[in-house]
């Protein structure tokens, strides 16, 4: 059994890495990432893992992420990064909480267990730990995918079920035609100037024991974050925290109830400083300057709505993802 099943806990505790940490990359000894159980799992997973979309960064970063117990490692078929995250992992599967995504095009059961064999093969392992549906699609029963979904479960190959992008209505239309297994997480975007999820999917999550993976946690680059802050509030905190400013950005997303971050970084730098954003607290008056003095987005429910009738559209006439 994988060795990060060892500690299952309710709280999060010290990673469980420590005696590999500091072996191979010695200057990295100090880092580790902290854990979190997933959804009701009594499974651990760091607070801080990394995505790989637009990632060009070899295997090193990945590696060093996996040192620092920040062993949650995020793919996708769409990503081609497979491969990569195969090459990285060699050697020490155990050790990598692995997540990938199949494509909406591909949620027809015989379609999605195909898929699956394929990022298994890219992947160069025998099972995935987190496999997500990477957007609702909108023509496809959600019977379709789940069977699949249930059926890799069963025959091992699959873990835990995700999903990413999933408004409220489809998480429970998609729980509701699972037999056997729970969604354990839902995948979606949000950052300090990204907040549409605490508009009421954020919350339903932590109601119902589900763990939101926050992608793009940076805001896809510092840049779009400063781009909101025309006060400098971030830098300010920062500095007044002794931490980064993308240590913030994180630790801000990772301070939420069930909530766990993967941002990418394609250096061993960045993700030095990224896994640091992980095992504190801001003060409470720093936490309240950034909530209270940086700008954000939070979509409507008419925007919502709209893009969701856009994407139905373009899936109708076949541009599904
Ligand atoms: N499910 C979905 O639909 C979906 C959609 C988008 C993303 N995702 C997942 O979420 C992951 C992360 O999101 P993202 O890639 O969109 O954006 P992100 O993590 O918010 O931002 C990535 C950018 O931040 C930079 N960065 C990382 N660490 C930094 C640091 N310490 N200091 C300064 N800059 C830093 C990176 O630079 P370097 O690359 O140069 O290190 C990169 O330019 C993706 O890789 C993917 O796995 C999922």
């Amino acid at each position: 059994m994988a060795r990060w099943l060892a500690a299952p806990t309710r709280r999060p505790v010290r990673g469980i890495f420590a005696p590999s940490i500091a072996q191979p990359l010695g200057k990295i000894g100090h880092f580790s990432a902290l854990l979190r159980e997933l959804a009701n799992t009594g499974i651990c997973v760091p607070e801080i893992g990394f995505g790989t979309w637009n990632y060009s960064g070899g295997v090193e970063p990945l590696r060093a992420a996996i040192e620092c117990g920040a062993c949650l490692i995020d793919t996708a078929e769409a990503y081609g990064t497979e491969e990569i995250v195969g090459k990285a992992i060699k050697g020490q599967r155990d050790r990598v909480f692995l997540a990938t995504k199949v494509l909406p095009r591909n949620f027809k059961q015989r379609d999605l267990i195909a898929a699956a064999e394929r990022s298994l093969r890219r992947l160069g392992t025998d099972h995935i730990d987190l496999y997500q549906l990477h957007w609702p699609n909108l023509t496809i029963p959600i019977e379709e995918p789940m069977r699949g979904m249930e059926k890799l479960v069963d025959e091992g190959k699959v873990r835990f079920i995700g999903v990413s992008n999933f408004s409220v209505r489809d998480l429970i239309n998609a729980q509701a035609v699972l037999a056997k297994q729970r969604i354990v997480a839902n995948q979606v975007r949000y950052s300090l100037v990204e907040r549409t999820i605490e508009g009421g999917l954020l919350q339903y999550c932590q109601k119902n024991g589900i763990t939101v993976i926050a992608y793009s946690p940076l805001a896809t680059g510092l840049g779009n974050i400063r781009a909101a802050d025309p006060e400098g509030v971030l830098r300010k905190v920062a500095e007044a925290a002794c931490k980064s400013k993308a240590q913030v950005a994180l630790n801000w997303c990772i301070s939420r109830e069930n909530v766990i971050a993967i941002p990418k970084a394609s250096t061993v730098a960045h993700v030095m400083e990224d896994v640091g954003a992980s095992g504190w607290k801001l003060q409470l008056e720093l936490a309240r300057l950034l909530e209270e003095r940086m700008r954000y987005r939070r979509r409507g429910p008419f925007e919502i709505g709209a893009r969701r009738a856009v994407r139905w559209g373009m899936q109708m006439i076949g541009h599904c993802q």
